[in-house]
């Protein structure tokens, strides 16, 4: 029986070749990311990759295309309904109200990069274990606090050279904002009813704003003057929305006003937004978030504002590779070692133990192979040395060592094998090594 993923999910690969999918790449995105969160104030959390099932419904919204067609649910041993996260907002709510940390200072900023679940119809960009970096400032409810957030997320996406992206702001005010305009949309809607899409209907009687979300062009058109949520906000969501813009324009981050953006879960209010890119195709939103003020206290925490957002790994990846972005290089051995003949080989082990234990990254061809094709590995790996041993300069106590990328090769005494490569790592001391081991390299 030969095993392949299931459908929708894929593997990272430690290889150049291996695209958005490379580990190496990875490694660096998440290197850039954490790092930019740290600067920003946010430390990292790690939150379980299964939760207890109500939390998502009671937070994501039990009219959300994610509970109700997406979650991966099942039961446990002991009949507990469990869940694979969807997102990684729920969650970290959880742990905030479960481990007290409101009574550990007024202000927490949190981030987080791991694994989310939804059961998505797979397409590029959309998968259903995909990756998500994210990021929650609890405790203040000022508009700075939410252009923190969104400068945070721009800022990532500069560090790692995205460019063309732009930011959609919204507001969608209180849950009395929302009720006085989903009354507002109903009427607008209700003599088009029968034109409306099949998901769009089911929407209208369950979940009314998720209509202004919908990719169906014909829906899209009979939208075309329906009534915006921005004349529906309750005086401090509109001051709020105000500064917020205020704030943005100082910081130069500029941002379009799209009144008629919900996002898909339902614990949003005030600010809404989302970052798009041109680099995605239909999947083109990159990353994405909002106020969250009442989801603490719906937890059984104390009253605290909240806001916060997310971007996929995936789609920062693919955006970097479809706009040419170079990545840091992949890690590559400094010394690969080959050994020629059976006590050459062991010989060669011992060394690679020893120079790996004085933390040189090293390789060793194994099994034993000829020269050429050992030598083209060592190129291969992209090593900056091989170290060759035969039987022959065993006998001798020496070693060839050969530089990658000259061809320039010398022989040195097996007992200096440590000392020289230790100098030759050393960017103090590499060039002079480099120039006594080899002579002057041209
Ligand atoms: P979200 O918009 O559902 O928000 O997801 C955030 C980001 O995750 C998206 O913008 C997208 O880049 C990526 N993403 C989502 N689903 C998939 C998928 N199936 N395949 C690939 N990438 C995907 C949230 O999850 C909120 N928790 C964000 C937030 C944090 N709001 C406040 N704090």
């Amino acid at each position: 029986m030969r095993y392949t993923a299931p459908k929708g999910v894929f593997d990272i690969l430690p290889s150049d070749d291996a695209g958005w999918a490379s580990s190496f790449r990875w490694q660096y995105v998440e290197k850039i990311l954490r790092a930019c969160a740290n600067d920003y104030g946010f430390y990292e959390i790690r939150t379980p990759i299964f939760e207890q099932t109500d939390l998502f419904i009671r937070s994501v919204g039990e009219g959300s295309d994610i509970v109700n067609k997406e979650m991966y649910t099942f039961t446990d041993r002991a009949e507990r309904s469990l869940t694979l996260r969807p997102e990684g907002t729920a969650a970290v709510m959880r742990a905030y109200v479960e481990h007290n940390l409101h009574a550990k200072g007024d202000r927490h900023k949190l981030f987080y990069i791991g694994p989310m679940f939804r059961y998505e119809r797979q397409q590029a960009g959309r998968y259903r274990q995909h990756h998500q970096f994210g990021a929650e400032a609890i405790g203040p409810s000022n508009p700075e606090q939410d252009a923190e957030i969104i400068d945070l997320a721009m800022q990532l996406y500069e560090r790692l050279g995205i460019k063309g992206l732009r930011v959609l702001l919204n507001s969608v005010g209180n849950q009395e904002t929302r009720e006085r305009y989903k009354k507002g949309l109903e009427a607008f809607l209700a003599p088009r009813f029968e034109q409306l899409s099949s998901d769009s209907k089911i929407r209208y009687e369950k979940n009314m704003l998720r209509i202004l979300d919908s990719k169906d062009p014909s829906d899209q058109a009979l939208l075309e003057g329906c009534p915006s949520i921005l004349d529906y906000l309750d005086e401090p969501s509109l001051k709020h929305f105000e500064m917020l813009q205020a704030l943005l324009k100082k910081t130069g981050i500029s941002f379009e006003i799209c009144p008629k953006l919900v996002r898909g879960l339902d614990y949003y209010n005030k600010t809404v937004f989302e970052i798009v890119t041109d680099s995605l195709g239909a999947q083109n939103t990159i990353g994405a978030g909002g106020r969250y003020d009442g989801l603490i206290h719906s937890f059984g925490g104390p009253d605290k504002s909240a806001v916060g957002f997310a971007t996929g790994l995936e789609r920062i990846l693919m955006a970097m590779i479809a706009q040419n972005i170079s990545f840091e290089s992949s890690p590559a051995p400094f010394v690969y070692l080959i050994g020629l003949g059976d006590n050459a080989q062991t010989k060669a082990f011992e060394l690679l133990s020893q120079l790996r234990h004085h933390c040189i990254p090293a390789e060793m061809q194994m099994p034993s192979k000829k020269i050429q094709q050992a030598l083209s590995k060592a190129s291969e790996l992209k090593a900056s040395y091989a170290l060759l041993l035969g039987e022959e300069e065993l006998q001798k106590g020496v070693a060839q060592i050969k530089f990658l990328a000259t061809r320039q090769e010398a022989e040195i005494p097996l007992a200096d094998v440590l000392s020289k490569f230790l100098a030759l790592k050393d960017p103090k001391t590499q060039s002079s090594t480099q120039t006594s081991i080899f002579g002057t390299v041209s």
